[in-house]
């Protein structure tokens, strides 16, 4: 009989990802751009192992939710907890803690290579050896491998956007926060990415998704919230939704 001890080693094939008290749990959560009221009291939770889905359509709050979680949008009212503490309101304690944001738009560091922006991504580990993390990368992506040494602005959308989330997995999350990961994409790129995003997943990441994507969001999450003008309207299973009227017609464009 194997052993619980090789069974965990099986699974913890992201380092970091397996942990009974990982969860996000969000209560009431106000934000505010100047005057402009943009998350309008928001209450979501995230359990371990889940792949969630925040949709809603553009300008609905889901860049600001992300950014508020991470840290980068500084000010906000209600509460914001992960693995049962208050999240620091420091995007360099919240790392640290193993929330890990992959942003819209990419933001790779455009002049380095491929490798170096892995490099780049496993940051909060000093003095670490890395090759066991950027070959798994690798196998995920093996396209990346292959690219090892192109600089990053000049390789495809699709593989900026694998480069992307393999840069956030270097950093061994607990919880990705990944923001429109098939904006602009091709379906088969987009294939590419689901397929990527079950494998982490599977391995015990726990994942929150922003996608305007509803089709793709609904293949591929186990629960999904639809945010509409900073408030969450609806939440449920992707079957739920899928057969809400108001969803078939306003976001899967059935009549
Ligand atoms: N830095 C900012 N300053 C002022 N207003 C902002 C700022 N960033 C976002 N907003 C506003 O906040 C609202 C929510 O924007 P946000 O980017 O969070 O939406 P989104 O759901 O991510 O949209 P999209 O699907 O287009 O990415 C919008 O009305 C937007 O104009
Ligand atoms: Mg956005």
């Amino acid at each position: 009989m194997r052993s619980c001890a090789t069974l965990m080693s099986k699974r913890r094939i992201w380092p970091g990802a397996v942990s009974s008290r990982a969860m996000l749990r969000i209560e009431d959560l106000h934000v505010y751009y100047g005057k402009a009221h943009v998350l309008r009291g928001i209450s979501l939770h995230v359990s371990p192992g889940e792949l969630v889905a925040v949709i809603g359509p553009n300008g609905a709050g889901k860049t600001t939710l992300f950014r508020t979680i991470s840290g980068l949008k500084e000010s906000h009212n209600g509460t914001i907890s992960f693995q049962n503490t208050p999240l620091a309101k420091d995007p360099a304690k919240i790392v640290r803690v193993g929330v890990i944001h992959c942003p819209e738009g990419r933001h790779l560091f455009s002049d380095m290579t491929v490798r170096e922006n892995l490099e780049m991504g496993a940051f909060r580990w000093d003095h670490r050896d890395l090759s066991g993390d950027l070959e798994r990368v690798y196998t995920l992506f093996p396209v990346l491998k292959e690219r090892e040494h192109q600089i990053a602005r000049t390789l495809s959308g699709g593989e900026q956007q694998m480069l992307a989330i393999g840069r956030a997995l270097m950093s061994r999350p607990e919880l990705l926060l990944l923001d429109e990961p098939t904006l602009g994409l091709a379906p088969i790129v987009r294939k590419a990415i689901a397929d990527a995003l079950k494998q982490i997943n599977g391995h015990g990441v726990t994942i929150l998704l922003a996608e305007q994507n509803v089709a793709f969001a609904l293949a591929n999450a186990q629960r999904v919230y639809l945010l509409e003008t900073g408030q969450i309207v609806k939440v449920g299973t992707p079957e739920e939704l899928r057969t809400d009227e108001r969803v078939q017609k306003v976001y899967l464009g059935r009549v």
